[in-house]
C-alpha cells in the first residue's frame, strides 16, 4: 500500500507546541478496563463480526473491537440470529457489545444477557440515523429527547457490573447540537465512556466529521471521549489523537485498509508505517473466508463466548415468514457458502476501493457464486 509522503512521527507529535492532553494518557481506561492502545475499531453493522474482529486484532495496534450493533429486544427475545451478532472469543478482547433499543427496562435485561456473555463492555447506539432504528425511539432519536437517553443509561449502570458505554452523533441535525450537554448527563446517570461520530444524523455521511466539537466533549466530561469520523490513513488517526479525544475508533478505514490501527501504532511509536503488499491484502481476504467457512466448525468448547439460547415459538413463526431468516452458520453447507460470499461482497465494496482495476474485481466478486470462484478472483487480483 502506498502511504503520503509525509508521516508524522512521534517526535513531530512532540515538537508541537502545548497540543491538547487527551485524558487518560495513550492507554485510556474505560471503568476498570484498561486498553492498550487508545484506538480501536468502530461498530459497523453487517461488517464487524467476530471473524473480522479477529483478523484486524491480528494485525496489532488495536485497543478495543465493538460488534455491530445488536437489537435489546432479540437478545431478550433470545433470536438466533440476534444472539450470533453478539458472539465474540477470548482473542477480541476487551470486546464491547453494543445494543440498541428505547425501552430502559428492556436495555437494562438487555445489558445482563451481554454481561453473562462476558463480554467487557456494553455500548450503547445513540448514533444510528436509519429511520428503522430511529423511528422506534432508538438509535440518533434518544438525542432528542436527552433525559430518556440518560434514564436508559442510569438502568443500565444499575442493571450491570461492567461499564455501560454511549456512541452517539454531534446531534439529530444543525439546530440540534447537543452532544456536549448529552454527553455530561449520561456521564451524571453512570456512563464510563463516550464515542462522538462529528456528524448530525441529518447529515448521514456528508460533510465532514466534526473534531472540534468532539474536543468540546472532552473538555466538558472526565469519562474518556472517544472520536470517530473520517480516519482513512494512519496519519489521520494519529492527527486526531493530538486534537484532544482520549481515543479514536476507527470504521471505514479499517474496512479498507485493516492494519491502519497497526500502522498508526508505527508511527506513534516513531517507525515508518508497517508496508502492506497486494500479497497480504489477498492473504487477509482469504483468511477471512477461512473463518468464515469454518465459524463453529471443530472450535473448541468455551472457544466462542455466546448467549443461552431461548426457543422462542414467534421467532420460529418468523423465521419461516421471511424477515428473521434462520442465520446460515446454522444452515447447511450451500446456505453458508451463500453467506461467506455476500460476506465478501459487503466488505469488498469498501476493500477494493481505489485500487487500479478495483471496479472490476467488484463487479467480478459482485456476479462470483462459489467460495472457489471468489478465491480464485482474489488470487488473479491480488496475486498477478
Ligand atoms: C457500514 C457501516 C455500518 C455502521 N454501523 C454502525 C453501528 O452498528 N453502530 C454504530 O454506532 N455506528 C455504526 N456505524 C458508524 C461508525 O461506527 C462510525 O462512527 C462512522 O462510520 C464514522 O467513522 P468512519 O469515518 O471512521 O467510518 C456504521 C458505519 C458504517 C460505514
Amino acid at each position: 500500500m502506498s502511504l503520503p509522503t509525509s508521516v508524522v512521527t512521534a517526535t513531530d507529535v512532540a515538537a508541537t507546541p502545548d497540543p491538547p492532553q487527551p485524558k487518560s494518557s495513550n492507554r485510556p481506561r474505560i471503568g476498570r478496563i484498561a486498553l492498550a492502545a487508545p484506538v480501536g475499531v468502530a461498530p459497523m453493522a453487517g461488517m464487524t463480526d467476530t471473524a473480522f474482529r479477529r483478523l484486524v486484532k491480528r494485525q496489532g495496534g488495536c485497543g478495543l473491537v465493538v460488534t455491530e450493533m445488536v437489537s435489546s429486544e432479540g437478545l431478550v427475545r433470545g433470536i438466533d440470529r440476534t444472539l450470533e451478532y453478539a458472539e465474540y472469543t477470548e482473542e477480541e478482547r476487551p470486546v464491547s457489545i453494543q445494543i440498541f433499543g428505547g425501552d430502559p427496562a428492556k436495555m437494562a435485561d438487555a445489558a445482563r444477557i451481554v454481561e453473562g456473555m462476558g463480554a467487557d463492555i456494553v455500548d450503547i447506539n445513540m448514533g444510528c440515523p436509519v429511520p428503522k432504528i430511529s423511528k422506534h425511539n432508538a438509535g440518533c432519536s434518544l438525542m432528542r429527547d436527552p433525559r430518556h437517553a440518560a434514564a436508559i443509561v442510569e438502568a443500565m449502570a444499575r442493571a450491570v457490573r461492567i461499564p455501560v458505554t454511549v456512541k452517539m452523533r454531534a446531534g439529530w441535525n444543525d439546530d440540534e447540537i447537543n452532544a456536549p450537554v448529552l454527553a455530561r448527563m449520561v456521564e451524571d446517570a453512570g456512563a464510563a465512556a463516550v464515542t462522538v461520530h462529528g456528524r448530525t444524523a441529518k447529515q448521514a455521511y456528508a460533510g465532514s466529521s466534526d473534531w472540534s466539537l468532539i474536543a468540546l466533549v472532552a473538555e466538558q466530561v472526565s469519562i474518556p471521549v472517544f472520536g470517530s469520523g473520517d480516519c482513512v490513513e494512519p496519519e489521520h488517526v494519529i492527527d486526531r489523537l493530538r486534537t484532544g479525544p482520549d481515543g479514536v475508533l476507527v470504521g471505514r478505514g479499517v474496512l479498507r485498509n485493516p492494519w491502519i490501527l497497526a500502522q498508526a501504532a508505527d508511527l506513534a511509536a516513531g517507525r515508518d508505517a508497517r508496508v502492506v503488499t497486494m500479497r497480504d491484502r489477498g492473504q487477509f481476504l482469504l483468511e477471512y473466508i477461512e473463518l468464515l467457512m469454518n465459524e463453529r466448525v471443530g472450535e473448541a468448547e468455551g472457544f466462542r463466548h455466546t448467549a443461552p439460547h431461548i426457543v422462542d415459538e414467534e421467532e420460529t413463526a418468523r423465521s419461516e415468514s421471511g424477515p428473521y431468516q434462520r442465520s446460515a452458520l446454522r444452515a447447511p453447507a450451500r446456505g453458508r457458502e451463500r453467506w461467506v460470499v455476500n460476506k465478501l461482497r459487503a466488505l469488498n465494496a469498501w476493500y477494493s476501493k481505489g485500487y487500479e482495476g478495483g471496479s472490476n474485481f467488484r463487479t467480478a466478486i459482485n456476479h462470483a457464486e462459489s467460495v472457489t470462484h471468489v478465491r480464485e478472483l482474489i488470487g488473479e487480483f491480488f496475486y498477478k
